[in-house]
């Protein structure tokens, strides 16, 4: 048995948070032979919900569930982490506007990101779930000086998720018939599902539905299927944003399938024409820990023209938290 790894997860009695700590604790995130040690952040008033969800995770009886610290402190959280999954944040309420939320959330990141540079393992892999995941990803790398800005990183592996079953359910084709499909840019309704590369078992997405399909029923569908959610369930996607959480994780840390991609949102760095330093969603490929963005895939004007839209919601945000002073 290998020597337990310690994994951070802020918002840990929410919705999400329900989820991913039993996933992860079965081991479907680090694999069967790794053990964990679960650090969980809460802020103060749910310390007593948290306690809770900590008794139920014992009663699990998880082979893989080394021990559970929980504080309110994120310096005793993130203390030595090697993995933490940023869940908690600040959601939008009635009569909020963008600015608020970032300023909001900029209060949460900021301090997140100088504890992480100060405790956790040199090697910490952080992923940012909290919306807006990607500006929120921004604020806490630019406010984490001792760390390697690529070891920030944000969620859009659910938009991917989602991406393969619309298709997948069209096609009348498993799950895993599809391949190398790429969300570019935000994690908002701005993002761009991109089937162009995308195979179905084997052969040309593209070939196998119609143009206007998915230009006019599967990018919407795909790129507002959170709002969709919220207005079924009456409360934001849980399980799905947690297990898509623990794939974006696993791959991160175990490497990704020979000859395939995943969606990851990763500091830009200037690939296919992306402003440098946004956190932005790219198809990537994982070996030994590292990710690499899958180079020279051919861009049409109407792939353009979305990821150029994405980067330009990212570079205003990035602009809003700037003026906050949250960023540099
Ligand atoms: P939730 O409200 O059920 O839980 C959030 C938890 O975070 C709460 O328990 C709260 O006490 C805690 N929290 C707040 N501030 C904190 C702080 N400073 N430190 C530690 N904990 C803190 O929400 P949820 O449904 O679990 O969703 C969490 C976030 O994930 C939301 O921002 C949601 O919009 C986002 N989300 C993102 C995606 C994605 O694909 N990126 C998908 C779904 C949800
Ligand atoms: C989702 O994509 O399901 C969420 O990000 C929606 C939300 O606003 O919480």
């Amino acid at each position: 048995m290998k020597e337990p790894v310690r994994v951070a997860v802020t918002g840990a009695a929410g919705q999400i948070g329900y989820s991913l700590l039993f996933r992860i604790a079965a081991g479907d995130m680090l694999g069967p032979d790794q053990p964990v040690i679960l650090q969980l952040l809460e802020v103060t008033p749910a310390l007593k919900a948290l306690s809770g969800v900590v008794m139920e995770l014992n009663d699990g009886a998880f082979p893989l569930l080394h021990s559970i610290v929980t504080s309110d402190d994120p310096m005793v959280a993130f203390k030595d982490a090697d993995y933490a999954l940023l869940v908690g944040a600040m959601p939008r309420k009635a009569g909020m506007e963008r600015g608020d939320l970032l300023s909001a959330n900029g209060g949460i990141f900021k301090p997140q990101g100088e504890a992480l540079s100060e405790v956790a393992s040199r090697g910490v892999k952080v992923l940012v779930v909290g919306n807006p995941a990607n500006t929120n990803a921004l604020i806490a790398q630019q406010n984490a000086p001792k760390l390697d800005p690529k070891q920030f990183t944000a969620m859009v592996r659910l938009d991917h998720n989602r991406a393969i079953s619309q298709l997948a359910a069209k096609i009348g084709s498993p799950v895993s018939a599809v391949k190398n499909i790429t969300i570019w840019g935000n994690h908002s309704s701005t993002q761009y599902p991109d089937l162009s590369q995308a195979t179905v078992n084997g052969k040309p997405a593209l070939g196998q539905v119609d143009q206007s399909w998915y230009e006019t029923e599967y990018i919407p569908t795909v790129a507002k299927r959170g709002a969709a959610i919220i207005e079924a369930r009456g409360a934001s996607s849980a399980a799905s944003a947690a297990s898509a959480a623990i794939d974006h994780m696993r791959d991160w840390a175990l490497g990704t399938q020979e000859g395939e991609w995943v969606s990851m949102g990763i500091p830009s760095d200037g690939s296919y024409g992306i402003p440098e330093g946004l956190i932005y969603g790219f198809p990537v490929t994982v070996k030994g820990g590292q990710y690499t963005v899958v180079p020279n895939l051919p861009v049409s004007d109407f792939s353009r023209a979305r990821m150029d839209a994405t980067a330009q919601e990212l570079a205003e945000e990035r602009d809003a938290v700037r003026g906050l002073g949250l960023v540099k």
